[in-house]
């Protein structure tokens, strides 16, 4: 298993050029399963998660090629609807599969997601849409078995009782192939949304956003191929843009979808970056002192949890006390035990995190959680003093495309290392 290597206390300088967006394309793949077509998609992160998603795709039969960031799907050899053990517990998002299959065979068995370490995260939001839609669903030997009377899903009105990103995406996918219009309240409206409905636009749906929020699909018979290019990755930026604030740093990064950012860039400026904007991407300007402030974690536009874990490394270096309280997820705070190894002065009541900032931190030893978790110890690394090993860094490679290299060329004393 690899480990990665900080010698922290450098400075970053220098550019570094977002990726696309992982959960973008994560979806977008899925997009394919809708058309009898050939799809391409460009800009695709080179990342673990993208590899499952491929072998998944894979084992329903689908023709894939992935070159330097460009994925082609040939969708005539699709030939099953059962989404193995295997592959889906290697990530959540694998649960993405089942409104399509139930929309183009009337079938699908998809092996019930795991556990997670952010939480119990269950499914049933997605569930419960698709029933409405038609769907008898069933939980038998682990696998959540999916069957429609007809073969074809029927339009509903959903309105759910919780914003829920993956629940959304696999009502509106379900929806465009469903008899009749269907009627979705209280959506996500996160930008990968938009991204997924842009696509399926291409492709020949019938969706429109009649007020935020609130999505119409009306169902139509076939669907065609699509060439998209994935948007930025906005976590990513945000993940490197905090890289510069809390080594005291100076970066540029390259396309950074500051639209999407709103939020953390407002979080930074009240403790004290400089952020410019421009027409692609931002420049982050640090000074040696940073202030406190408070954090919530809300769906889009609010802060996002998946940059949670990373802004709390910022705030055990930022002066005063910080709080942060998070909405999203239960238990999303694995990262603290292992920043308390650096010296950070963090204590937790429930879904609220009070950090008192330190002078500095200081190397360790630590394990990496969960995908996000890890960039914050990277982060904590490389502002600490002395030198930082993570170790259990797979996690890492599900969510950042060649971050070791970024780093470096910023500056960064970082290296992985093989571990026997
Ligand atoms: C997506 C993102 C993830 C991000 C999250 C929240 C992808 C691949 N992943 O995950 O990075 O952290 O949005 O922005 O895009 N819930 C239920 N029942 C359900 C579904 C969800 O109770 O059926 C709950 C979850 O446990 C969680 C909340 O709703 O507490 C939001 O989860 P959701 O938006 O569904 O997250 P994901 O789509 O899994």
């Amino acid at each position: 298993m690899d480990q990665i290597f900080v010698q922290g206390g450098k400075k970053l300088r220098g550019s570094i050029k977002i990726s696309g967006a992982k959960n973008s394309a994560l979806p977008i793949l899925v997009l394919g399963l809708l058309s009898n077509d050939t799809c391409v998609v460009q800009n695709v992160p080179n990342l673990q998660d993208i590899n499952t998603m491929k072998q998944l795709l894979k084992s329903l039969g689908v023709e894939i090629r992935f070159e330097q960031n460009k994925l082609f799907m040939n969708l005539l050899t699709l030939s099953s609807y059962k989404a193995k053990y295997d592959l889906v517990r290697k990530m959540r998002a694998s649960i993405l599969v089942l409104g399509p299959l139930l929309a183009k065979f009337g079938k699908a068995e998809v092996s019930l997601p795991g556990g997670c370490a952010i939480g119990s995260r269950p499914v049933d939001m997605h569930l419960s849409a698709l029933e409405k839609m038609g769907a008898k669903i069933k939980i038998e030997d682990g696998y959540i078995k999916g069957m429609v009377r007809g073969n074809s899903l029927k339009a509903a009105k959903i309105s759910f009782s919780r914003i829920s990103v993956g629940a959304t995406e696999n009502t509106i996918m379900a929806a465009t192939l469903a008899s009749g219009t269907t009627f979705i309240e209280n959506a996500a409206i996160e930008p990968e949304i938009d991204d997924l409905i842009e696509v399926l636009i291409k492709m020949g749906a019938k969706i429109s956003k009649t007020k935020p929020g609130c999505i119409e699909i009306t169902g139509v018979k076939k669907l065609s191929g699509f060439d998209h290019t994935i948007m930025p990755d906005r976590i990513e930026a945000g993940t490197y843009a905090i890289a510069a604030a809390i080594t005291g740093g100076k970066l540029e990064l390259i396309d950074a979808p500051n639209n999407n950012l709103k939020a953390l860039i407002d979080y930074l400026r009240k403790i004290g970056v400089n952020i410019v904007k421009y027409s692609d991407g931002i420049e982050v300007d640090a000074p040696e002192k940073l202030f406190s402030s408070n954090l919530t974690t809300e769906v889009y536009p609010g802060f996002p949890t998946d940059l949670q874990a990373q802004a709390m490394s910022l705030m055990t270096i930022s002066e005063g006390v910080s709080s942060i309280e998070e909405q999203i997820f239960e238990n999303r705070f694995m990262h603290v035990s292992e920043l308390l190894r650096f010296g950070a002065n963090i204590k937790i009541t429930g879904n609220k995190a009070i950090i008192k900032g330190t002078k500095n931190l200081n190397g360790a030893q630590v394990m990496a959680t969960d995908l996000r978790a890890s960039s914050s110890l990277v982060l904590a690394g490389l502002r600490a003093e002395g030198e930082t090993v993570i170790n259990r860094i797979y996690h890492l490679d599900r969510g950042y495309e060649n971050l070791v290299q970024k780093l470096s060329q910023c500056g960064a004393v970082i290296k992985r290392v093989k571990k026997n």
